[in-house]
């Protein structure tokens, strides 16, 4: 790994709410209101507050550092736009193996003192709305971000992706993944049809190489798809991707996903049910209401930080 550059600054610990551990999803990282944040045309509801890039910043860094180099290998750019880049986790992790011609782009709510990128890299923008920085990037990134558009904005997104790059990482949550203000989630047929009518090719190659990669967070390992123009995979520098092992597009649940949604309850590591002196009530009143809020959790009215 090249060392850091200038465009990057001293990167802060940011580990302020403990983790249940790589590989144990999100259940530890629920963000549960604002504190702080700056309602603006991103973030009316005051929802991406600093608490809320507290829990996610360390595993997107982490997966970052991984996949970024494969990206680097696979496409070999030279600039890349992040488009939804949070405090620019993902960017940190290019600018750190070399690729310093980078830009993000996220809401006017994330803070400046949280920016992991230098701050004359980051472009506040309103990503429901049309976009054009007037240059393009050998590499465009739109990771977990899709989802937190309204349906009306998912046109209006991929135009603006296209509009910036002829190679395009994309991830967005799936049906039930459940997070913060996840407005749309799709499958990925869904995506990969809104990107074809716009001439390009989904290589479903990085799904294999992340899918048992316990330092990424199952949340790319499941929906990270690389969109590429028809045209420019007509060149033979894409011929070794092409012949990588591919999910042929499938829908697909990682099975740290179907573990944090079926978390046996704690009654099964506790005392034997019935036994004498049984559970107290009120340990009894919080398993229900765990349970309870798992299935609200389910069903997206109180989601993980994503
Ligand atoms: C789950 S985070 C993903 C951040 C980053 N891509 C990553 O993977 O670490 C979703 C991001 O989408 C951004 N976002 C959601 N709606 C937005 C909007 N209308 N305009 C700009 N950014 C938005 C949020 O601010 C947040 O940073």
């Amino acid at each position: 790994m090249a060392p850091a550059t200038s465009a990057t600054r001293p990167l802060a610990p940011r580990c302020a709410r403990p983790r249940s551990g790589a590989g144990r999803g999100r259940t530890a990282a629920i963000y549960r209101g604002p504190v702080g944040s700056r309602p603006g045309p991103s973030d009316p509801l005051g929802i991406y507050a600093a608490g809320f890039y507290e829990d996610q910043s360390d595993g997107s860094l982490r997966s970052a550092r991984v996949v970024a180099p494969s990206l680097i290998e696979l496409v070999g750019p030279r600039s890349v736009l992040d488009v939804g880049c949070g405090v620019g986790t993902w960017l940190r992790a290019f600018v750190d193996s070399g690729v310093t011609d980078v830009v993000g782009l996220d809401g006017h709510h994330v803070e400046e003192s949280l920016l992991q990128i230098d701050p004359a890299l980051f472009r506040p923008t309103d990503l429901s709305r049309p976009f054009d920085l007037g240059r393009r990037f050998h590499l465009v990134l739109c990771l977990e971000v899709a989802e937190h558009l309204d349906a009306g904005a998912a046109e209006t997104l991929v135009r603006s992706l296209a509009g910036h790059g002829d190679v395009i990482a994309f991830s967005a949550a799936v049906p039930f993944q459940g997070g913060t203000h996840h407005v749309n989630e799709q499958w990925p047929a869904y995506w990969i049809e809104r990107f074809e009518a716009h001439g390009y090719a989904c290589l479903d190659v990085l799904r294999p190489m992340l899918w048992n990669r316990p330092e990424v967070e199952w949340w790319y390992a499941q929906n990270l798809l690389l969109f590429v123009a028809e045209d420019e995979l007509a060149d033979p520098r894409w011929a070794t991707a092409q012949a990588l092992p591919t999910f042929g597009k499938i829908a697909a649940v990682h099975p740290r996903l179907h573990e944090v949604r079926h978390e046996p309850p704690p009654a099964t590591v506790g005392p034997a049910p019935g036994a004498r002196s049984g559970r107290p009530l009120l340990r009894r009143l919080l398993d229900d209401l765990g349970r309870a809020r798992q299935r609200v959790v389910r069903r997206g009215s109180s989601p993980p930080a994503s």
